[in-house]
């Protein structure tokens, strides 16, 4: 018998490094991104000289390098003789007013980090800390949708500027949800997007750049070549241009070919760990969404299933779904699930949503046959997506 854990420690046939190809690594070098960094560091710069710059709103879909480039800055920022500070703050753990304001104590007055403190106490430490020398406090909130009560957040931290004598708060939002703007106060919307910046997705050539330079380091020497690589640059640019997927699919292809053992990833291991990585992705995209967006999915799904039968046998390759029809499958789903199907207006915000999230593409057709509508298909196999939908909802019921 083999000893249980034996494999955990053997060395690597085809990875230098594992951790290079990790979503959590930091590369030094943000390829195709220098406008965007370029953009942020001026739309920061009135901060970094003293002055309270405007605040900005950066948005693009998951893996378009948002927050790569936002920590990157950040770092930068903290070794300049700047009298501005910055609080990078992660809003999936930071997720109300309280908790960003206490993060932000915690990182320079941690003396007042501890329990027992309300919100007003940690307010007024903070504006008491600004206003000492007339420091510029640059508050970056990545992800910033998914804050509770942002409204109240974004109140509080230009409410402070006004309380401020000297110095102030700059806000920097990231999120790939753009239809969260519908739910926040027109003030707090016209607040955070005093300037806005856009993040497209990456294509396929700047994939297969940014996998090599990542590849050299955490794969051994001729333990892949540029097909592998460009084909899965290829997989990821054409489902999202998500860099988080390509790399995920290159480590996971690394994985199989170390199962194998003979030192090499094949354009095979390639194809064969996007399956894998695709459903590991869809099943975490999914699994967070609200319940009304999972049953859209289902209903496209379905709708995309029965559609391709008869698109079989109709020759028709084209699999996008007219909007309507997908509301009303999405109604009649619902109903037949016993949940109230949600206004037209919320489902049209949903499919923008879903859209910024890389799960469906779209687009407006021209004036058709139809007039003008939204045209709509998934970005991943609608098998895949009906089995996930499937197994989230009912992993919900059990709950
Ligand atoms: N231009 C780039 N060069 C190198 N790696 C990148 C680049 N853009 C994104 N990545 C990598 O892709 C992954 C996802 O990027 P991230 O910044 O988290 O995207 P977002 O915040 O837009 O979802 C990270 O592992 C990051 O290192
Ligand atoms: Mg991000």
């Amino acid at each position: 018998m083999k000893e249980p854990f034996s494999d955990l420690f053997k060395d690597s046939n085809v990875f230098a490094d594992r951790e290079v190809l990790s979503p959590h690594y930091m590369p030094e070098k943000l390829p195709y991104r220098d406008k965007q960094i370029e953009s942020i560091v001026r739309f920061m710069t009135p901060s970094l000289r003293g002055e309270r710059g405007r605040n900005l709103f950066i948005y693009g879909k998951t893996g378009a390098g948002k927050t790569s480039c936002v920590k990157h800055i950040v770092e930068k920022i903290k070794g300049l003789p700047t009298m501005a500070k910055v609080s990078y703050i992660n809003c999936r753990i930071y997720n109300s007013r309280y908790r960003v304001l206490y993060k932000i104590t915690g990182d320079y007055l941690p003396i007042y980090a501890k329990r027992g403190y309300g919100l007003v106490d940690i307010y007024e430490k903070i504006i008491n800390w600004i206003e000492e020398d007339g420091k510029i406090l640059i508050v970056v909130l990545d992800e910033i949708d998914i804050v509770k009560d942002l409204d109240d957040l974004v109140y509080t931290l230009t409410r402070a500027n006004s309380d401020i004598k000297s110095g102030g708060i700059m806000i920097v939002g990231v999120s790939n949800k753009i239809s969260f703007k519908d739910d926040l106060d027109p003030r707090s919307l016209s607040t955070l997007y005093e300037n806005e910046l856009v993040f497209p997705p990456y294509n396929s050539t700047e994939l297969s750049m940014i996998l090599k330079e990542r590849a050299e380091r955490g794969f051994k020497k001729g333990a892949i070549d540029d097909a592998a690589i460009n084909l899965a640059a290829a997989i990821s640019a054409k489902d999202s241009g998500d860099a988080r997927l390509a790399l995920k699919v290159l480590s996971k292809a690394g994985e199989l070919a170390d199962e194998r053992g003979d030192g090499f990833v094949t354009v095979n291991d390639v194809n064969n760990a996007s399956e894998a990585a695709e459903e590991e992705l869809v099943y975490e995209l999914v699994n967070t969404l609200p319940e009304h967006q999972r049953l859209i999915i289902y209903a496209i799904a379905l709708l995309s299933i029965q559609g391709s039968r008869y698109k079989r046998l109709s020759g028709d390759s084209e699999a996008y779904l007219f909007s309507g029809d997908i509301y009303n499958k999405y109604s009649a789903v619902s109903k037949s699930m016993s949940k109230n199907p949600k206004s037209s207006r919320w489902y049209r915000k949903y499919i923008f949503d879903l859209e910024m999230q890389g799960i469906i593409t779209a687009y407006e057709s021209g004036k058709g046959i139809r007039g003008h509508t939204k045209l709509i298909k998934l970005s991943y196999s609608p098998d895949r997506m009906k089995e996930t939908v499937e197994k989230t909802l009912s992993a919900d019921s059990e709950a």
